[in-house]
């Protein structure tokens, strides 16, 4: 893996993996939630707890207040660690108290004031006691003078007690791991798919383009759609990349059978010089040569169209057009024109020649004896026809006569001289006009039609 360059290899840790940002931003998020719902549950349960404490005063003081009014306060009054009670007679003797405070001075030195007589502080600690507590202190008026009653109890603080804030703590603590490893499981399904996409394309090349990427599984559809779409640009580059090796095989095959006829002639005249008849095989050497030549130019023309060099359409007078080719030269059978007159077509002139040219070569070479040629025009589209009487072809292969190199039988055998270029030539050039160049059914003979539109 070592030397598998960055962009192939596996995503890394934090900051930039998928997995580890969205699994720490989900942890956030639940944090900053349990720690707010933590926060307010807290507070609630303190608030009931200061209730609590609160109730537990009053309870204290209306218990006590009548026992001071009326005397004897007892020495020894009830309470623990979470109540302490002091009462003071006016000379600010400690007469009765709870058990912590039995002979203690007093735990609170702030006066009770106002009406009702109370007043209320936190002491940390009140004296004789620990901790910070809530103390309060009331005020008894008696014939002898002014008792004064001090209550304290524990300062309960504001999350109430340790032990809820312990299991709050822990609870969020854990939900939001329990958080924080689902998203990393549930982002690392998604992430592990996505892996698994890369690493299959990584390895593809051209040498096994019949390779796809494994698709998700159903419930992720945005990455099933991603591998299908993966998948389907494979598709095409597949076939691409196909049919431009057979064309280069077929190619380099076309180029070497006149290649190897005219050397082996060649070696033969230079072997033999006198029993060379040298006009005679010069003029099949040039044959090869026109052959190659010919080769070479509807490659060329080919590899323009593919560039999809740019067309110089004109408005042309098809009509006039195609009545001069035809009448360029003498043809092998009778031409029949059926021109609709001034057809207008917006086109590349040369090009629409050079297609008319490649059907009607191919007609003549075909027909028994009669080739027509019709022009016309309808609303939509203007229409090229070139039909011939010949043995026509057959249904199944009008697609496959179209393909670079294409050659029938047939004419192999009738005529070596075909390039087999010819037709991929014609339909590349109608298309490129946006036109289309089909072989329609016809009585008799192959009946080539090209449509542009207008
Ligand atoms: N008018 C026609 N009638 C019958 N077959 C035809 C006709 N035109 C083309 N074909 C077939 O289509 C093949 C491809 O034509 P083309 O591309 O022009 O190549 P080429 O003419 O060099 O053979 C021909 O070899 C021939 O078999
Ligand atoms: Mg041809």
């Amino acid at each position: 893996m070592d030397n598998v360059p960055r962009r192939y290899s596996r995503a890394g840790p934090f900051p930039n993996s998928i997995r580890s940002r969205r699994s720490l931003q989900f942890c956030v998020v639940a944090a900053l939630v349990f720690i707010g719902a933590g926060v307010l549950f807290l507070m609630f349960t303190g608030n009931k707890d200061a209730q609590a404490t609160r109730a537990r005063i009053t309870h204290a003081v209306e218990g006590l207040l009548p026992v001071i009014r009326e005397g004897p306060v007892p020495a020894v009054l009830p309470g623990g660690d979470d109540l302490a009670i002091q009462v003071l007679d006016p000379r600010g003797r400690t007469v009765g108290a709870s058990p912590r405070l039995l002979g203690h001075p007093p735990m609170a030195a702030f006066p009770a004031t106002g009406h009702p007589v109370h007043a209320e502080q936190v002491l940390c600690p009140p004296a004789g006691l620990r901790g910070c507590m809530i103390v309060d202190s009331y005020k008894v008026d008696r014939p002898d003078g002014v008792w004064l009653l001090h209550v304290a109890v524990p300062q309960s603080p504001w999350y109430g007690s340790t032990t809820v804030l312990a299991f709050v703590a822990g609870a969020s603590l854990l939900v939001t791991a329990a958080v924080a490893a689902g998203t990393f499981r549930l982002v690392n399904r998604d992430m592990t798919a996505i892996d698994a996409i890369r690493e299959e394309l990584a390895e593809i090349n051209a040498a096994d383009l019949d390779r796809r990427v494994p698709l998700a599984a159903p419930n992720q559809e945005e990455i099933s759609l991603l591998a299908v779409t993966v998948n389907d640009t494979l598709d095409r580059l597949e076939q691409a990349y196909n049919q431009l090796r057979r064309f280069t095989a077929d190619a380099s095959h076309d180029l070497r059978s006149p290649l190897t006829a005219v050397r082996t002639r060649l070696e033969d005249a230079l072997a033999y010089p006198q029993d060379t008849d040298w006009p005679e095989m010069t003029a099949a050497v040039l044959a090869g040569v026109d052959r190659l030549q010919a080769i070479v130019t509807d490659l060329l023309t080919l590899a323009r169209l593919d560039a999809r060099a740019p067309l110089t359409p004109e408005r042309t007078d098809l009509t006039r057009l195609v009545d001069t080719e035809l009448d360029r030269r003498p043809r092998r059978v009778a031409v029949v024109k059926d021109l609709q007159p001034d057809v207008v077509a917006d086109c590349d002139p040369l090009r629409i020649a050079r297609l008319l040219i490649n059907l009607v070569d191919n007609a003549e070479r075909h027909a028994a004896s009669r080739v027509t040629v019709s022009v016309r025009a309808d609303e939509s589209a203007v229409t090229l026809e070139v039909l011939d009487d010949g043995a026509g072809i057959a249904a199944e292969d009008r697609e496959v006569v179209f393909t670079r190199f294409a050659r029938l039988d047939a004419a192999r055998n009738r005529d070596a001289g075909g390039t087999g270029l010819g037709l991929a030539i014609a339909r590349e050039i109608a298309e490129a006009h946006g036109g289309t160049l089909t072989i329609r059914d016809s009585d008799r003979g192959a009946r080539f039609v090209l449509r542009l539109p207008r």
